[in-house]
């Protein structure tokens, strides 16, 4: 086998089975069972089991680094501090059932780069089965035990037993050489997942609102990041076209919510129309020609509008509304009915879940189906169909109720496990203070211009930089005025707020990062120029704020670890405004470029400083591209 690739790989098999082979020995170990106490005396079992853990961290560490320096992929320096510490802990203390692992980067620099705090816990733990032991005795001995590496300079115990972190400033250099080299590429995947996302989904002949919009844009941006990712990503626009509203209107109509409105009114105050409405309702969902026409005509008015925000904002999405799902709840109902799960309530189907107090309505008495029925079939298909392994619906947080029942169904029916199957709904508040949607898009763009010309940029930029500048602004800031807070919370809507360029604001970082780019332009320093020294040049990381920088550039996988988990993407926001205000600090006491101050000519180029420059602007990009911020060259 003289190929280096396939030898690599199978090496790589090899020490992956006998991974396997030995934790499955240390599994049976650990279950008393297996153990033949006549034979064997436990001491001794004890120390074949150390023995066995010990050979096992050699082989993890020569597979991570074979993986590592053959991979792309950026590290996780979190991830791979708390696999050490993990297996510190479990070799240190080996009877301890699911120890507690908490390891964090360090704000303030002199404890250190990262910290792992769980000899403290572990202490609380011990306690409460009886055993007295001293913290700080657990952190001596969990820091006896780490495993060689290639990241750990030192680390240090300080109060009741924190651990301090101290990186190998040539192992941060040698990532952010890597990252340079390959890009901004995401960590290794384990499986690549079919990953859903049900969002945006406003509702046919009615308007769409800011909670449409803040849904659109979070639920693009979860998108984004799945893809970024590897993932297999489908994202769905389940549009309301299938429901009451249907049976209130006719076309043709031009000004369809005008006109919903005021049906709407003579609906709720007539009963007669009331019940035609809803009779129209029925008879569309048993798919009669002329009221499928009808449904037609006025499903392309509202898909117009709907286009034309989407267009604004770059957003793509497939539509497939409650209308798709319809046989499919006739199917689902017939589901279960047959599993003797539903019950007649004053002429209605409903469904109740043990342990939930509210049922679903999956039939009306007038023989119509409810969101309850199109949410439980398209679940059903996204399951079995799609074979969906996350699923992930983005609604405002009042729909959460609707969502719990529905997935406690699903649940029960046996459709999935949550254990397997990520089925998720994430609410967002309300945002107070603005409700008409265009309008608002149009004051956007008005507004960033106004602050374009306040900043005489105008006078700079051609008039398609500024159309370019002005589109990034706009539709930037009012995305990211969205992602920006914690998604679980209300927050007022602000013009003036969101168009600050002080502070955290969309505005703010796209300045920050066209600043990063003109560098290297106005030192006339070539691309390919760049591209050759993160070859050559060594990152030095001697300054104090050069080392601060480094290690906010590669905390960027875990901050995308971390969303990934609660996905919540203002983490992402925070991240890139402190990497911002980080590299602020760094320019302002290291010269990158050094000139003369008579002549402006530039007399010397730090080049490691310019490869901090773009390894800081690379991740900016990144991370706009999955918020959704488009960056410009010139602004
Ligand atoms: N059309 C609904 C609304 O405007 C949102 C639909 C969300 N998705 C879902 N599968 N129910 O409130």
């Amino acid at each position: 086998m003289d190929d280096p690739v396939s030898e690599y790989t199978a090496r790589l098999l090899q020490q992956e089975k006998e991974i396997k082979l030995l934790s499955a020995e240390i599994e049976r170990l650990k279950d008393p069972q297996s153990l033949d106490f006549s034979s064997t005396g436990l001491d001794e079992l004890r120390e074949e089991n150390i023995r066995l853990k010990y050979r096992l961290n050699i082989l993890k560490k020569s597979l991570q680094e074979e993986r590592s320096s053959n991979s792309k992929s950026m590290t996780n320096i979190n991830q791979r501090l708390q696999e050490i510490f993990g297996d510190a802990i479990s070799v240190a203390y080996p009877d301890l059932e699911d120890p507690p692992l908490a390891v964090t980067p360090n704000q303030q620099a002199k404890f250190g780069d990262y910290q792992c705090n769980s000899a403290m816990a572990m202490a609380q733990m011990m306690k409460s089965k009886g055993q007295k032991v001293n913290p700080r005795e657990i952190a001596e001995k969990i820091v006896q035990n780490i495993p060689d590496n290639e990241l750990i300079e030192k680390t240090d115990i300080a109060g009741p037993g924190f651990i301090n972190v101290h990186l190998k400033k040539t192992f941060v250099s040698k990532l952010l050489t890597n990252m340079l080299m390959n890009g901004v590429q995401p960590p290794t995947l384990d499986k690549k997942k079919r990953v859903i996302v049900d969002f945006s989904s406003p509702n046919i002949a009615k308007e769409m609102h800011v909670g449409h919009l803040r849904s659109t844009i979070i639920g693009d941006s979860m998108c984004r990041l799945f893809e970024f990712l590897g993932h297999d990503v489908l994202r769905l626009n389940h549009v309301g076209d299938w429901g009451t509203q249907f049976g209130i209107i006719s076309p043709p109509i031009s000004d369809l919510q005008a006109f919903y409105k005021e049906s709407k009114k003579r609906f709720d105050d007539d009963e007669e129309f009331k019940k035609r409405a809803y009779q129209c309702v029925v008879r569309l969902q048993s798919k009669e020609p002329d009221f499928i026409k009808a449904w037609n005509l006025i499903c392309d008015v509202s898909r117009k509008e709907f286009q034309r925000v989407y267009d604004c904002l770059g957003i793509q999405i497939i539509e497939r509304g409650e209308s798709y799902y319809q046989d499919r709840m006739t199917a689902v109902v017939k589901e279960f009915e047959e599993k003797g799960l539903v019950e007649l309530d004053e002429g209605r189907k409903i469904v109740f879940t043990p342990g939930q107090s509210i049922p679903l309505t999956v039939v009306k008495s007038d023989g119509g189906y409810t969101y309850d029925t199109s949410d439980l079939a398209a679940l059903r298909q996204r399951l079995f169909e799609e074979k969906a392994d996350i699923i992930i619906y983005v609604t405002d947080s009042g729909q959460a109720m609707h969502f719990h029942v529905v997935f406690a169904a699903a649940q029960h029916i046996g459709w999935y496990d949550p254990k397997v199957t990520r089925v998720e709904h994430a609410g967002f508040g309300v945002v107070l203070g603005e409700d008409k949607l265009m309008d608002l898009l149009e004051e956007g763009l008005k507004r960033s211009m106004d602050k374009l010309k306040e900043k005489e940029r105008d006078k700079v930029l051609t008039p398609e930089e500024l159309a370019l500048a002005q589109h990034a602004v706009a539709f930037g800031c009012i995305k990211y005025a969205d992602l920006c807070h914690n998604r679980i919370n209300d927050y007022v809507f602000s013009f003036d707020k969101m168009l600050d360029d002080r502070g955290n604001t969309a505005a703010y970082l796209l300045y920050a990062f066209t600043r990063i780019r003109s560098i290297a332009r106005l030192a006339n320093i070539q691309e390919a120029a760049l591209r050759k020294a993160a070859e050559t040049c060594e990152i030095v990381l001697e300054h104090e704020k050069e080392w601060k920088l480094g290690k906010c550039i590669l905390r960027f996988p875990e901050i995308l670890q971390k969303i990934l988990d609660d996905l919540l993407l203002h983490t992402l926001c925070d991240y890139l405004y402190e990497l911002a205000t980080t590299f602020t600090e760094f320019y302002d006491s290291c010269y990158c470029v050094e000139k003369d101050r008579q002549t402006g000519e530039v007399v010397k180029v730090n080049m490691w400083r310019m490869l901090l420059c773009e390894a800081t602007a690379a991740v900016m990009a990144k991370g706009f591209d999955i918020l959704g911020l488009k960056p410009v060259q010139r602004m």
